[in-house]
């Protein structure tokens, strides 16, 4: 079902103390009409629950793994993410593609694994700035899609669609660039066979609390998934954007 999402990936930042210490402060001045969900890596999973224990935020984990069980020395699977009490798993994070071999097929059975286990996916795409110099964005996103969403059903699935390029660098889409890839996502969705208006599709790059209002003013974008920021009060003011 189309919402609003604003969600925090905080990478591999804040330890189980210091996300007890960021969420108990801010906790109380996070609940909004629009969907909040925080990412914290795995050991402060449970420290970040706890925290937003009676508020309406969600916990969400950076990565799974797609096999239930087994020798998989490092790996967390859907049930243990259940049981931690997340709601959320984001899959094909640019940062995993880089750095950790995650390809458009272990997306694709990682997303199966969560909508089979009642996990909501936030699916990410996006281009390197090579492909969009390349003029190459549409072909890689819609690669993206086509593989890692192969024989999905049509199901709740959110997409977060972060330029690389955009990534950590304070270079932020402009809303135009953003607005577009977004519309683009829809409409290659809708002909995947989605119900692609009711799709949450959000943009991710460089988000703060200065640039949040317009961006969330572009028709196609129906959130934002944000990192740097997200560590910081600077969140609490993207919430209220
Ligand atoms: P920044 O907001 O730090 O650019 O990171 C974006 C991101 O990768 C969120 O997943």
């Amino acid at each position: 079902m189309r919402k609003n999402i604003i969600a925090g990936n905080w990478k591999m930042n804040k330890t189980a103390s210091q996300a007890s210490e960021f969420l108990s402060s801010v906790a109380s001045r996070m609940d909004s009409k629009d969907e909040v969900v925080i990412f914290p890596p795995y050991l402060s999973v449970a420290a970040a629950v706890a925290a937003l224990k009676g508020t309406k935020v969600k916990v969400g984990v950076q990565n799974m793994h797609f096999e239930d069980a087994g020798a998989f020395t490092g790996e967390v699977s859907a049930d243990m993410v259940l049981e931690s009490g997340c709601e959320y798993v984001l899959i094909g994070h640019s940062e995993r593609r880089k750095y950790f071999a995650e390809t458009d097929e272990t997306v694709n059975l990682k997303v199966k694994k969560a909508l089979a286990k009642g996990l909501i996916p936030m699916v990410c795409v996006g281009e390197d700035l090579e492909e969009r110099e390349k003029d190459l964005t549409f072909d890689v996103i819609a690669r993206q899609l086509r593989r890692g969403l192969e024989d999905v059903a049509p199901a709740s699935v959110v997409i977060a669609y972060e330029p690389v390029w955009a990534i950590g660098t304070g270079k932020t889409a402009t809303d135009e660039q953003a607005q577009e890839v977004c519309a683009f996502i829809r409409k290659s969705l809708s002909e995947m066979g989605f119900d692609a208006a009711e799709i949450s599709i959000l943009y991710g790059g460089s988000v703060k609390g200065s640039n949040i209002t317009s961006l969330m003013s572009m028709p196609d974008i129906d959130g934002a998934l944000v990192g740097g920021a997200a560590l910081t009060e600077d969140f609490i003011n993207i919430i209220n954007y």
